[in-house]
């Protein structure tokens, strides 16, 4: 049993942040909530509770404890490509970068190599739930499940399928091998985590341009056989778009082609979806899929600036992606960012800057949401993560600020705790720490991360 103690933060609503500067939650043995508590000290909190007075207690100092982050798309063997796009655009990024790299996941020493660098990337970034793409090829797909179990991050990985219009050299040879391939992987992932407390297999047709129509539907049916989740990417971009309409002449709208096929379910995650008309959100509202936001992939690629306050007005259920490598950074705070940004864009682009549209612009708490809560219930885990509520789980990050020393000077400059990027001199309230964190922050504020209560990541700034 653990006391967290001191400061944390959380969103309870999409608009509401909480931050309190005294807390102690208290954490059981199986890694679920047991209490929060508010401005109290620790010998009170103790008293409070029966049985906790033994219990080991770990102190934040110079920062807070911060739900853990929720990254609902981004694709690990595009890890070696990080930051490589130049002026592509998605159908010939694919066909330039993409497809080479992750052909080469028939190499298991390269797979092993590459997926547990980049799960120790986004753990070291706080993300403690993620949903991963593999690539075609199971033995490597299955690996990645390997690795994120053994290391305690959560995951939904899948194994690519891809049956049309793709390279000879990468691709599936069948439909019928498309569903085996995938049902072998599912077999797999249940078999390493029966309850999926850690891993879970999910059904990832790569994208519609990628599929045959047939091989949809088999895809589709095998979700609903193996009641398994359903990843896909959705109206990212214009070009792709229209090769869609070319390709399914009978399909209404791209929505439509994974409707028809039985693909948009509640454990459905559509990444992107920048260009969806009013037609189209309201089948997925409908269908209760749920929507990845990817900014930084989005401009990178010049897919568009995706209207999310639009989408949230419609009622759908949004997480943030890092969508690595269309995206240019595994970090869930950096897509927070990019959503703020992204969403400035959209407020000056309607009408324009001169007279911009304040509502379309997020706020930070609004961002940190979507990072938190808001993926959580991407990935079906609202009930379990996301917050700081009794009977959560405790994924979570300690975050120190404080940044250069200022030593050999005259006076105190307040926290020196973690040699991060984020300078704090003492005057700030807990919100505007928060604010200098998510604007200033990255990994070396991140010094602790958990899931479930477990020590998943640490760079050795705090005393357990
Ligand atoms: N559409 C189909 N495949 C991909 C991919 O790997 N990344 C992105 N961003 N979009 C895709
Ligand atoms: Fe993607």
């Amino acid at each position: 049993k653990t006391i967290y103690l001191g400061a944390f933060a959380h969103c309870l609503s999409l608009t509401d942040l909480e931050v309190c500067s005294k807390g102690a939650i208290g954490v059981d043995e199986e890694g679920v909530i047991a209490f929060v508590e508010r401005d109290v000290g620790l010998e009170e909190a103790r008293k409070r509770h029966e049985g906790w007075g033994g219990a080991r207690v770990l102190e934040v100092k110079d920062g807070f404890f911060f739900p853990g982050f929720v990254d609902t798309h981004t694709h690990a063997p595009q890890h070696p490509n990080t930051g490589l796009f130049g002026k592509t655009t998605l159908l010939d990024w694919l066909d330039q970068y993409t497809f080479p790299i992750e052909s080469s996941f028939s190499d298991l020493t390269k797979a092993h190599r590459i997926y547990s660098n980049f799960v120790s990337r986004t753990l070291a970034n706080g993300t403690t739930t993620c949903a991963y793409y593999a690539t075609r090829h199971v033995p490597s797909t299955n690996l990645l499940a390997d690795i994120c179990l053994k290391r305690g991050q959560r995951a939904l990985v899948g194994r690519v399928c891809m049956d049309m219009l793709s390279p000879e050299y990468y691709r599936d040879e069948s439909i019928e091998s498309a569903v085996a391939d995938s049902k072998a992987s599912i077999e797999y992932i249940r078999d390493i985590d029966p309850k999926g407390d850690i891993v879970k297999p999910i059904i990832t047709p790569r994208f519609a341009p990628s599929c045959t129509a047939d091989c949809l539907s088999a895809l589709g049916k095998l979700a609903k056989d193996t009641d398994a989740h359903v990843q896909t990417h959705i109206s990212e971009n214009t070009s792709e778009i229209a090769l869609v309409r070319e390709l399914f002449p009978n399909s209404t709208s791209y929505t439509n082609v994974y409707d028809t096929a039985n693909l948009l379910t509640p454990k459905t995650i559509l990444a992107h979806a920048v260009h969806l008309s009013q037609e189209e959100r309201k089948v997925i509202k409908a269908r209760q899929a749920k929507i990845s936001h990817c900014p930084a992939s989005n401009t990178a690629l010049t897919s568009g600036c995706c209207p999310v306050r639009e989408l949230l007005d419609a009622g759908l259920t949004i997480g943030l992606g890092t969508d690595v490598s269309g995206g240019f950074s595994p970090s869930i705070l950096e897509e927070v960012r990019q959503a703020i940004w992204v969403s400035r864009f959209v407020a000056m682009q309607s009408p324009s800057a001169a007279s911009p549209n304040n509502a379309a612009k997020l706020s930070t708490a609004e961002a940190l949401y979507l990072a938190t809560r808001g993926g959580a219930a991407v990935v079906g885990l609202e009930d379990r993560v996301g917050g700081f509520e009794v009977g959560m789980e405790f994924d979570a990050q300690m975050i120190r600020l404080g940044g250069v020393p200022a030593r050999g000077e005259e006076g105190e400059t307040g926290f020196e705790g973690a040699g991060g990027p984020v300078d704090v001199f003492g005057w700030e309230g807990w919100e505007e720490k928060v604010e200098k964190w998510v604007y200033g922050g990255d990994d070396r504020n991140c010094v602790g991360v958990w899931v479930r209560g477990r020590l998943v990541h640490s760079t050795g700034r705090f005393e357990a």
